[in-house]
């Protein structure tokens, strides 16, 4: 089985949710660049305070600030015996770095349909605390509004506002799914059929990794 693996695919394809279940599956450590990125903003860190404008406007945040928090992760202890990448490398230039500093397994691209992650982009709620995702049709919170696992209020991310969304997939488009090539050449990429139910999906990727 894989254990330094890249999920790449479009926003709302459903990357976070699998990633957390399937690290746990296989202990290694989720490692979701959009999350760092947030935790950062919510704490008004300079690097959350430079990259705030961009992930509101659905843009990517300029590479010299994600290749910086990465080496840091990458480095910590946890990371050693393998890492589940969700949301990086998102462009050529990500990519090339991170083959110069980690040997990667296997890719895995989540293909969707553009109106389904519209949908369940415009349905997500998520808990600023421990980043745990709901969909209040597919996947709702036990207490209207409230984190399962914290009590926490759930929020939605700005960057799901529908025009922030359109500019998100324009992006994944032009810069990132030229990756698809880049990881098929090299031999590591894997598709998975990212419609139906989470447990369908997680059920796919299991075989996808093996
Ligand atoms: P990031 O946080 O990485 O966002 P993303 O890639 O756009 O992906 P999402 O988190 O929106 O979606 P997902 O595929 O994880 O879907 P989810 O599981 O939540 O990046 C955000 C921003 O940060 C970027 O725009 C950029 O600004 C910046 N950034 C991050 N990394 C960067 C980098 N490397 N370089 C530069 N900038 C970077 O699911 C979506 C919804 O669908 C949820 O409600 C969920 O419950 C539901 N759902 C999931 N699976 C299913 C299913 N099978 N059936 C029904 N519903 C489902």
């Amino acid at each position: 089985m894989a254990h330094r693996i890249v999920f790449l695919g479009p926003p709302g394809a459903g990357k976070g949710t699998q990633a957390a279940r399937i690290a746990k599956e296989l202990g290694v450590p989720h490692l979701s660049t959009g999350d760092i990125l947030r935790a950062a903003v919510a704490a008004k860190t300079p690097l959350g305070l430079r990259a705030e404008g961009y992930m509101a406007a659905g843009a990517l945040v300029p590479d010299e600030l994600v290749l910086e928090i990465l080496h840091e992760r990458l480095e910590q202890p946890d990371a050693r015996g393998g890492y589940l990448l969700d949301g990086f490398p998102r462009n050529h230039a990500q990519a090339e770095e991170l083959g110069k500093f980690s040997h990667v397994d296997r890719v895995i691209s989540f293909e969707i349909a553009p109106e389904v992650v519209v949908r369940r982009l415009s349905e997500r709620l998520t808990c600023p605390k421990c980043h745990a995702v709901y969909n209040l049709s597919t996947n709702p919170p036990k207490v209207p509004g409230r984190c399962d696992h914290d009590g926490t209020e759930l929020v939605q991310r700005p960057d799901d506002r529908a025009e922030a969304v359109t500019t998100r997939l324009k992006v994944y488009a032009e810069q990132t799914a030229p990756l698809l090539e880049y990881y098929r050449k090299r031999h590591l990429l894997r598709t998975v059929d990212a419609h139906g139910s989470p447990d369908e999906v997680a059920a796919r990727v299991r075989r996808a990794l093996e």
